[in-house]
């Protein structure tokens, strides 16, 4: 029997691990803590991303003691692969007319371009959101395109591609509770 949660993917799968279970529990409810303090007595209203942001939401929002209203929107810059294709495509998963007049707080699970947040920003400010914010687990510094203040980021990283804890490749690795940089060859 293999300890349940650890060995979904072999290892050879990975170069290093990136983030443990334990080290994105702290930082989640670290990254909580500020957003708690941020926008308490504030009409909030977290939007994830799908698919990435899916697990990451879920765990954050649990460690948040303000109230916010949840929304999920799809975006995808990412083709199959670890390419990207530049454009960025939304697609609605809840009824955002209720944004209008609310803080958004936009929640992704990798910061890469900065295309996908610069995208939702117009998004949201254009359906009347009264203010939008951006939060990420991991952020890429060296492969941004367009700057974009992101006011909570959980942990900056090297260049590398990254799966788990919400992150695909070809969707696979999303299930894995913790985050490792993709051995790329061990995959085609
Ligand atoms: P951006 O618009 O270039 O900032 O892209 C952000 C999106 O690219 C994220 O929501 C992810 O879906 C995807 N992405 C960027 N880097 C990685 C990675 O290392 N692993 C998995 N997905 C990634
Ligand atoms: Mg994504």
């Amino acid at each position: 029997m293999t300890k349940a949660g650890f060995c979904k993917y072999p290892m050879s799968d990975f170069k290093k691990i990136i983030a443990t279970k334990d080290q994105i529990e702290e930082i989640v409810s670290r990254m909580a803590g500020q957003i708690s303090e941020r926008y308490m007595g504030k009409n909030l209203l977290v939007c994830g991303i799908l698919k990435g942001a899916f697990v990451f939401m879920s765990d954050l929002v649990r460690h948040m003691s303000v109230p916010a209203k949840m929304a999920f929107v799809k975006a995808s810059s990412y083709g199959s692969g670890a390419s990207s294709s530049g454009d960025v495509k939304i697609t609605e998963f809840s009824d955002l007319a209720e944004c209008r007049d609310l803080d958004v707080l936009v929640i992704d699970d990798i910061l890469d371009t900065g295309r996908t947040f610069c995208s939702l920003k117009e998004f949201f400010y254009a359906k009347g959101a009264a203010d939008v914010e951006f939060c990420a687990l991991l952020d890429k510094p060296e492969r941004r395109e367009l700057e974009i203040p992101v006011s909570y980021i959980g942990k900056k990283i090297e260049n590398e591609f990254v799966v788990g804890y919400g992150l695909d490749h070809n969707e696979r690795y999303r299930n894995l509770p913790y985050i490792g940089a993709l051995n790329l060859s061990a995959c085609e």
